[in-house]
This record gives structure tokens, C-alpha cells and sequence, in this order.
């Protein structure tokens, strides 16, 4: 079994999740901030412990802006919905994925507009092609780090600066880098991050979150409320962080795997995670070169860009599907045929309506498990 499908959900995860995860709901699963007993605070410990590893991560200095939500989609959401009004303008790319595509979409419905910036065919965004779609009415750009589908990696860091000179809110969709790209928000100047546990950080399915700028919170609206174990004298929201965003139990066995992911992240180093993946996905990127008709989609070279690979197979005449029908049931190898939740990149690259097959790498492939991957791929395309 070789697996290819990390930019999905990496897999395996990170040594320690499971068992961190079993744990808690073997011997300590109290509530977080609701009990006034010693296995209570020991959870709200351990939450604030992961807080703080996520913050050591990103480089931010405020646990309190670190935000716990189920994933990247719902802190997107979170921040799209809680910000943006009527006659609001907002920029995207053209290689943003659904998770900010169809709020946005249905934010348009209530009167707020945008305009998508349009990457070239190869999946590169120059930064003045944000600069040129500002408008006095812009009041906020988001921008996925790296595209999902064809894996480069976007100018987050000249946007940032880009958003700052010219009083503009960033939100940074972080779900393909954070854990392998260094990602400094005190630098970036963003304000806001949204991150999964499950892909890059190696966590559990089910938890992610945001990091927020303590003035950007303020100016949202939550989209849930409810019960936070704090202010419980009042039936307003409390308008403090993390609570403002936090209503409801939180997924504390998630943020256990996470907790436990994170400590490995940082301890092997995003530059060592990365830099294994892509000596992978340089491997991979060759020997797709020499794969008769196949199109190697988005860049071809390693620069600027994470290990998630594209290719397409219907210029060999061969059905997108079908290879990766083969490539599953006679391989054992298990990639991502399809659109990937991202239309509008698609379109961008080329690759509408048919698709791609992606190959994304993570932390435990190996070398030989690429070289399996394109022998097999090269007699799936000579049977035809
Ligand atoms: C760029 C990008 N944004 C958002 C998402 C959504 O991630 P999740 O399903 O964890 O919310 C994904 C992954 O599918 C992604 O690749």
C-alpha cells in the first residue's frame, strides 16, 4: 500500500496521536473550563499547552488569538461571514479552494462583492495582480498559502505588506503549508490564519483553528454562540478571546492529537519535513517528464511550491479516472482523481472540466515508493 493522497489528510499521522488521543478518553476525559476539579484543569492545561505550541509555531506571541475550530473551512467561515458586510469588496485568487469559494459565493448573495485574481497557467500569482484589483471598498484580501491542486506556493508575505500599506484586512488560507513552510505571522502581518490539524501538522481529522489579531476579533461577528464555561452570569457572548469564537465543548480529544502532532512538528523542524517531501516530489516531477503524453500541471520545477503534484492524463488519451482506478486496484497506490474542491483553479490552470490526478507526498514516503509510482504509471499508459 503506498499512499499519495497527504494534500487530502497526511497519513499516517505523527508518532503519538493516536496514543495521545486514546488517552484522554481513557483517563481524562473531563471538560475543558466547565469543571472545578484537579482532571478539569488539567485539561484546560493541556488546551492551553497546545494554544502555546501552535503559537511557537506561527510565530505568535498571544495564545489567547488561537481559535479551535473543526478545520480550515470553518474558521474560514468564521472569519468571511463574521467580517464582511453589504457593499464590502474582497480579493481572492483564481486558485482559492471551495472552503473560501462557496462562502464567498454566498456572501455575494447578501450583497458583498469580489474579484479573483488571476494566476498564469503554471499556477504563478505576481502580487501587482492583487494590487490591481483594489478598490476603495476592499476590505479584505484572502489567499490560500499554496494551491491544492498544482501545489505553488503564493507571494502571502508581499500581499501581507501589500494589505498593510493600504489599510486592507488578510486572511491567510494556511491548509497545504502550515507545517511545512515557515510561516511567521508577526512578519506576514496577516490577521488573521486558518490552519487544519490534519493534513501538514499531522494531527487528527475533526480539529483545526485560527489565529487571530486581538483588534481583527473585535471587529467580527461570531457566527455561533452558546455556552463557554466563562461570564456565565451574562446571555451575551463574551466579547474575550478565545471565548467570543469558542461556544460549545471543544473537540478536546482532537486538540490531544494535536497537541501531540505539533510536538513533533517542532521538534523534526517544518525545514526538515519539507525539504524531505520535496526531494520526493523532485523524484516524481522527473520521472513524470518522461511519462509519453502526460502533462505535468502547474510548475515543473521544485521552486515555490509544496509536494503536491497534478497531472493529467488525458492528452495520452487516457481517462483521469481510469489511471487512477488502475493505479489503486492493481498497485495499491492511492492518489486524488478529480476537480479537488477548486473549480476556479482548474480553470486557471487548464485542467476544467477533466481534472487531475494528484500525488501529494508527506513525511513517511519514500524514494522507492516514487519509483513503484511512475514504473507503474508508465504500464498503465503503454496498456492504454
Ligand atoms: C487550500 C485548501 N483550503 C481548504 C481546505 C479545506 O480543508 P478542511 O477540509 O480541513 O477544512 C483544503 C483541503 O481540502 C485545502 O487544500
Amino acid at each position: 500500500m503506498i499512499y499519495f493522497d497527504n494534500g487530502s489528510t497526511s497519513y499516517p499521522k505523527a508518532p503519538g496521536v493516536g496514543e495521545a488521543m486514546a488517552n484522554l478518553l481513557a483517563h481524562a476525559g473531563f471538560n475543558a473550563n466547565r469543571g472545578g476539579y484537579s482532571g478539569a484543569y488539567a485539561v484546560e492545561d493541556m488546551v492551553l499547552d497546545t494554544r502555546e505550541l501552535v503559537c511557537r509555531l506561527f510565530h505568535w506571541d498571544d495564545p489567547k488569538g488561537v481559535i479551535f475550530t473543526a478545520n480550515v473551512t470553518q474558521s474560514l467561515n468564521m472569519l468571511l461571514k463574521g467580517y464582511l458586510a453589504p457593499g464590502d469588496h474582497v480579493v481572492v485568487s483564481s486558485l482559492e479552494h471551495n472552503a473560501v469559494m462557496r462562502p464567498l459565493t454566498q456572501l455575494v448573495k447578501h450583497g458583498v462583492a469580489f474579484d479573483a485574481a488571476q494566476a498564469d497557467a503554471a499556477g504563478v500569482l505576481p502580487v501587482e495582480r492583487v494590487e490591481a484589483l483594489l478598490r476603495p471598498q476592499t476590505k479584505l484580501v484572502a489567499l490560500t498559502h499554496a494551491s491544492n491542486v498544482c501545489g505553488t506556493v503564493l507571494p502571502i508575505c508581499e500581499v501581507g505588506a501589500l494589505c498593510k500599506k493600504r489599510g486592507v484586512r488578510f486572511v491567510v488560507d494556511s491548509a497545504q503549508t502550515a507545517g511545512v513552510l515557515p510561516i511567521d505571522l508577526q512578519a506576514l502581518g496577516a490577521d488573521a490564519l486558518a490552519f487544519t490539524g490534519h493534513k501538514g501538522l499531522l494531527g487528527p481529522q475533526g480539529i483545526g483553528g485560527m489565529v487571530i489579531a486581538e483588534d481583527f476579533a473585535q471587529a467580527l461577528t461570531p457566527l455561533l454562540s452558546g455556552g463557554t464555561g466563562s461570564a456565565s452570569d451574562s446571555e451575551e457572548v463574551p466579547p474575550f478571546l478565545p471565548d467570543k469564537f469558542e461556544s460549545g465543548t471543544l473537540n478536546l480529544p482532537g486538540i490531544a492529537g494535536l497537541r501531540a502532532a505539533l510536538g513533533y512538528v517542532l521538534s523534526a523542524g517544518t525545514a526538515t519535513l519539507h525539504s524531505a517531501e520535496m526531494a520526493l516530489a523532485a523524484r516524481f516531477l522527473q520521472g513524470a517528464e518522461t511519462l509519453s503524453g502526460v502533462r505535468i500541471v502547474g510548475k515543473k520545477d521544485t521552486q515555490g511550491r509544496v509536494a503536491v503534484v497534478s497531472l493529467d492524463f488525458t492528452p495520452a488519451s487516457l481517462d483521469n479516472a481510469m489511471v487512477a482506478y488502475k493505479l489503486d486496484s492493481e498497485y495499491g497506490i492511492m492518489t486524488r482523481c478529480g476537480l479537488h474542491c477548486a473549480p476556479r483553479a482548474h480553470k486557471t490552470l487548464g485542467t476544467f472540466p477533466q481534472g487531475t490526478i494528484r500525488f501529494a507526498f508527506g513525511h513517511r514516503n519514500t524514494a522507492q515508493e516514487v519509483d513503484i509510482c511512475i514504473d507503474a504509471l508508465t504500464k498503465i499508459i503503454r496498456e492504454g
